[in-house]
Parts: C-alpha cells; sequence; structure tokens
C-alpha cells in the first residue's frame, strides 16, 4: 500500500492550485488576495466562504468550515485523506510513491488483471447474445416486455447466457486460462469427467460493477417460472461478495453527490426501473442484510439514505438490524413504505414515476418507521384494549432502545402524541406521555438490572451527540410542558430574530410568572435591543429576580442548542397541540355530563370539538414529518 511523507505531500500542496480545485465546486469572485464565494458546506445567500490561496485554506465565516485543499476533498467528496491525495497528486501529475512489488505480488497482480479482463469478456460476450443472436431474441422481448428501453438495457450492460453448456468456455478458452475463468466465476469444474461447464446458461444477465464500474459478478435471472433459482448469481469470492457492493453503485453516485441522497432496493430490476424513471440515486443490496461495508460505500457518496424494499421483508429483524447498522455509521436514514406486496419497479410499473416520488417524501426516519409500523401492525386486530396492550408492548422497546436520551426523550413524546391521536379518534381512553413515560423509564430499569454485569456503554443511537445539562434532564417530576416553554425561550434568547415564530402563541397562558415575564421583555426587547445585548438587558430589567437568575441559566444552556429553528418550532408545536389537547379533554368531559343528565350539547362546542381534533391531526402530522 501506499504512505506519503511529508515531503511528499508538500509537493503535490505545492502544485495544486487551491482556487482552481474549489472552483469546480464553487463560484469564486476574487476580492484582493482572496477568493469569495457561496459556502459549499451550508445554505447561504451572501458569500461567507472564502479561499486564501496564498496560506493554502479556505475558511467559512458562516459554518466555520475550514480547512486545506485536502480537507477540502475530504469534506465534499466523501474522500478518505488518502484517496484526496491521491486524487490531487493525479490531478498535478506526480506518480504516488510506491513500495517495490515483490514477485508474488506482482503474480497475483497479472492474476487480477486477467480475472478483471475475463469479467469483461463474459459481459461483451453476453450482450452480444441478447443483441445479435436469435436465441437471445426471446431476453430481449421478456426485458422490454418488462418496460425497458433499449437505452437502458445497454446503460446497464444487460445480456443473455445461451442455453449451452460451454458456449462461454469455448469463446474464452482462447485468450483466458480455465483458471482465470474459474476464479472470474463463469465457468465450473465438471465433477466425473473432467473439463469445465459455464456457470450461466439460459438467463438473463445483470453485470455487477464496482464503484469504478469494473465488472466483478453477475446475476442471471431465469426466463420462465420453473426454472430455479430464480435469480442466480456469481460465487462469493474475492472478486466478487455481495456484502461489500451495492448493485448500480456507479451509476448512481454522481446523482447521490449531487442529491446528497441515495435510495437503497433489494433487486437488479428495481435499480434498473428507478434509474429509468429518472432515479437515478438509486442501489439494491442484492438479497443481504446491509452491512457496515456497504454502509461506508455510501456515506462517501451521500449523508441520506432512503430505504425501499418491499413491506414483508422491511419488518423482518434481520433487516431492521441492517437498517441500523447504517443508522450507526451516521447516515441520515429514512425508510419508505412500500403498498403490501410491491416492489418499486412494479409500484413504477402500475403507478408511474409520481407515485414512487410520492412515497419518497412520505418516508419516515428509522425510529418513526419502526413505532408506526408498530402501530400500524396491531390497528383493529381486536379490541381496543388488546389491541393498545399490543402496540404498548412493542412501542415502549423500540423507544428505550434509543441510546440518547434527548431523542428517547423526542420520540416518548411524540410516540404519545401519535398514541394519542389514535386515542382520541379511537380508543376513547388516555394513553398519556407521562404514563408512556414511566413504562419506558420502568423497561430501561429492568433491562440495566438483567444486563449489569455485562454492561458496556453503547454508542449512542445514529451517532448523534448527545447533550448534557439542562435540556437532558427528564428525570421523574419534570414537566415536559415547562421544558418545552424553556426551549422557547432558550432559543428565543440566543435567536431573538426567531420571535416571528413564536406569534402562534398569541394568548398563550405560561406555566409560571417567570416564564411569561421573560418571554414578555423578549418580545419587547427583539427588535430594539442588539442580539449580543439581549441577555445583559434581560439580566438588568426582568422582574421577578427568581427570572433573571432563570435567563442566567438560559444564556448558559445556549451551548447545547443544536439546531435552534427546528429546537424552536417542535418546542411551539408541542405547547400548542398541549393547548389543544386540554380543551379536547374539557369538551369530551362536558360531553359527558350532559349525556349523564341526558341534556342536549351545543351545536358550537361540537364544532369546536370536530374542529380540535382536526387541527390536532394536522398538528400529530405535521410534527411527523
Ligand atoms: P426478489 O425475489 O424480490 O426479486 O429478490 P426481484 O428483484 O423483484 O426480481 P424480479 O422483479 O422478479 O425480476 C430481490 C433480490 O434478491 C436477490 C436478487 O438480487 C434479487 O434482485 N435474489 C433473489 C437472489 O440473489 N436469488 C434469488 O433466487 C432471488
Ligand atoms: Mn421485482
Amino acid at each position: 500500500m501506499v504512505w506519503f511523507d511529508e515531503a511528499f505531500l508538500q509537493e503535490v500542496r505545492d502544485k495544486t492550485d487551491i482556487v482552481a480545485v474549489i472552483g469546480e465546486y464553487v463560484h469564486l469572485t476574487r476580492r484582493g488576495k482572496d477568493y469569495w464565494g457561496l459556502c459549499p458546506f451550508h445554505p447561504e445567500k451572501t458569500p461567507s466562504f472564502h479561499v486564501v490561496p496564498e496560506k493554502g485554506f479556505y475558511h467559512c465565516f458562516g459554518c466555520k468550515a475550514t480547512g486545506d485543499v485536502f480537507r477540502f476533498l475530504m469534506e465534499k467528496e466523501r474522500m478518505t485523506f488518502v484517496e484526496a491525495v491521491a486524487a490531487l497528486a493525479r490531478r498535478a501529475g506526480i506518480p504516488l510513491p510506491r513500495e517495490p512489488l515483490t514477485p508474488a505480488q506482482e503474480r497475483q497482480a497479472r492474476i487480477r488483471q486477467q480475472v478483471y479482463g475475463a469479467l469483461e469478456f463474459a459481459t461483451r460476450f453476453f450482450e452480444y447474445h441478447l443483441w445479435h443472436t436469435p436465441e437471445g431474441q426471446k431476453a430481449l422481448a421478456y426485458l422490454r416486455d418488462r418496460g425497458l428501453k433499449d437505452e437502458t438495457i445497454t446503460r446497464f450492460r444487460l445480456g443473455y447466457a445461451p442455453n449451452r453448456w460451454d458456449g462461454l468456455f469455448r469463446a474464452a478458452r482462447q485468450r483466458f486460462a480455465p483458471e482465470i475463468l474459474v476464479q472470474a466465476g463463469l465457468i465450473q469444474p465438471r465433477e466425473q469427467e473432467g473439463g469445465y461447464y459455464d456457470r450461466f446458461r439460459n438467463r438473463v444477465i445483470f453485470p455487477i460493477a464496482d464503484l469504478r464500474g469494473r465488472v466483478i459478478g453477475f446475476g442471471g435471472r431465469a426466463l420462465t417460472e420453473d426454472q430455479v433459482p430464480k435469480y442466480y448469481n456469481s460465487p462469493e469470492g474475492p472478486f466478487f461478495s455481495k456484502r461489500l457492493h451495492l448493485y448500480g453503485l456507479h451509476l448512481a453516485k454522481e446523482a447521490m453527490r449531487a442529491r446528497d441522497e441515495g435510495i437503497i432496493v433489494e433487486g437488479y430490476m428495481d435499480v434498473i426501473a428507478l434509474h429509468q424513471a429518472g432515479f437515478t440515486h438509486a442501489v439494491a443490496s442484492l438479497g443481504t442484510a446491509l452491512t457496515r461495508e456497504q454502509a461506508e460505500l455510501l456515506r462517501r457518496q451521500c449523508s441520506r439514505v432512503v430505504i425501499a424494499y418491499d413491506a414483508d421483508l422491511a419488518g423482518q429483524a434481520a433487516t431492521l438490524r441492517g437498517f441500523e447498522v447504517l443508522a450507526a455509521a451516521g447516515l441520515d436514514l429514512k425508510v419508505l413504505r412500500l403498498p403490501a406486496g410491491k416492489d418499486p419497479d412494479e409500484l413504477i410499473r402500475s403507478q408511474g414515476a409520481e407515485a414512487f416520488a410520492r412515497a419518497l417524501a412520505d418516508a419516515l426516519p428509522l425510529i418513526e418507521y419502526k413505532i408506526c409500523s408498530a402501530l400500524e401492525k396491531h390497528r383493529h386486530a381486536g379490541n381496543p384494549a388488546e389491541e393498545r396492550a399490543a402496540v404498548m408492548r412493542e412501542v415502549v422497546p423500540i423507544l428505550a432502545g434509543i441510546q440518547d436520551p434527548v431523542l428517547r426523550e423526542l420520540y416518548t413524546r411524540r410516540a404519545a402524541m401519535w398514541l394519542a391521536e389514535d386515542f382520541v379518534v379511537r380508543w376513547g381512553e388516555e394513553v398519556s406521555e407521562e404514563s408512556l413515560r414511566h413504562m419506558v423509564r420502568a423497561y430501561l430499569e429492568k433491562s440495566r438490572k438483567r444486563a449489569s454485569d455485562t454492561y458496556t456503554t453503547t454508542k449512542n443511537w445514529n451517532n448523534r451527540k448527545v447533550m448534557g445539562g439542562a435540556m437532558a434532564r427528564g428525570g421523574p417530576g419534570t414537566n415536559p410542558i415547562r421544558e418545552a416553554e424553556r426551549t422557547v425561550l432558550r432559543v428565543l434568547l440566543h435567536r431573538p430574530d426567531l420571535i416571528g415564530r413564536a406569534e402562534a402563541l398569541a394568548g398563550y397562558r405560561w406555566q409560571t410568572p417567570e416564564h411569561q415575564a421573560i418571554y414578555d421583555s423578549l418580545a419587547a426587547a427583539a427588535g430594539t435591543v442588539p442580539p449580543a445585548g439581549l441577555a445583559a438587558h434581560l439580566l438588568a430589567t426582568v422582574e421577578p429576580a427568581e427570572a433573571r437568575t432563570l435567563v442566567a441559566e438560559l444564556e448558559e444552556e445556549g451551548r447545547f442548542i443544536v439546531q435552534p429553528e427546528r429546537e424552536l418550532q417542535d418546542a411551539l408545536d408541542r405547547l400548542r397541540q398541549d393547548a389543544k389537547q386540554r380543551r379536547i379533554r374539557e369538551l369530551q368531559a362536558i360531553f359527558r355530563e350532559r349525556e349523564a343528565a341526558g341534556q342536549p350539547v351545543e351545536p358550537a362546542l361540537l364544532l369546536e370539538y370536530q374542529e380540535l381534533v382536526r387541527e390536532f391531526q394536522e398538528l400529530v402530522r405535521r410534527t411527523r414529518s
């Protein structure tokens, strides 16, 4: 393997024009010695990103991204350091330093070359038979019949393996030794009489390529129902291993980078149908549970991934573990829900690309997917009480499984909301947030006790940072509404420009006089006092003294704010939703009373009730997305 010493790195740096490299991603304008442009690492309207060629670095005043030209490629192209150096060395025409190969290594390298050559030869052989032989016509008709355009068939280099024992072997043996063809997974030795026979016979061929587009193996699909197995693949070996590759990645990687998103499906045909329909950022996992290596491949292309598996398969434990592997690699993961029994290919065929686009837009974050699946699985399963118990049995472990306490709290709230939605609509009985939180806590206690001997620290769910301090508080007795109020105040204190968002709180009655006082002062000062002096202003003016102590605390907690706008919106939604829920309960109590007394209910109240339920559901839907 190659390694680089400082002198080599310096040579690469010296011969690399950092402005030219970054200029390929950012439109840069010269200002004095520096070059300015819109930051490629965060959305912005006015340039705060600049490159200083003299010093060889870039910096963004907005998002604080900074580094040298290697770092830029590592961030932007998700390359490793070695890859970034290699790419820039190639660009500058500097040969990579290399230790000389041993004779054994050299022989190995020659064999590898030949195996790749044989795989490419076979790809062309299969393509030729698909397009240009009478026998291939039925395979071509099959593919066209499945809705593939000729250009799609060409792009994916689909082929046909003729129905003969040694079609490929005969064609290839002048150029490749049998051992090479065996290593390439194209032929296998006959057991009795000696000689070899083709691995792929009478099948439609899907070449599988690596990231660079080199063919490393094949999937062969049966043309008829009675031919088994349906797909027959290259044998696992040093060149082809399902768990190390993703089908279609070489054709999808550009779109993945451009969109910073990828789609994962199960099958060959799903990838091809999606690409043909314009979703060129789709790849397939080839029917195995997702692996760390595949996660790594994806992470280099994009940060967001949507999984579009069959509904039955997606629910299976092994599949879900594969999803967790991607999440653990830091990918922002969503799961798309397909109509039962349909794969993406079938969905597009029957309902068009728009149907898939809609499903894509409705994809749920992994954890929500799990919770929603649990909710749906038991919907109308039996009587409401059983149904609720079953849902609780599943939802509680999912919530307890979230390692990050802040996220666990967040999703406990949301789950309670969704459960409450069902409660308002169907169950007629309350599942309160507090009771759900207690169940989760009890479950955690129990599993901790069980595991106390072997307890090791686990990685945070989704690799997100765990926030400490007051925001992570959530011990028994914490009032969630009060916490949400604090969040609103905390964010507004640091981002007074967001005060407009809080308009929804008009007439809202804060839970404590301190909260009320701080909010009133914030609202009054937001437009007039400069943000930097806001805390000081409040510390000097707010009454009573307890409120000032609280301002100091909130100011201190500012460092825990990660996504101010999102946190604010969540908290505001929560407060509005709580007010609605309270009113819904009040109205329900009134209805019950009237019913018991045999009195009619005012239409206005009924209307209000219906409206509230509608708004409540709307709010729930919004917090879901
Ligand atoms: P599916 O059975 O869902 O097939 O397997 P599919 O992709 O929908 O194929 P079509 O639409 O019937 O042609 C999903 C994937 O699992 C792998 C293949 O990669 C397939 O695309 N598989 C499936 C196999 O490797 N062998 C098999 O026998 C079946
Ligand atoms: Mn299919």
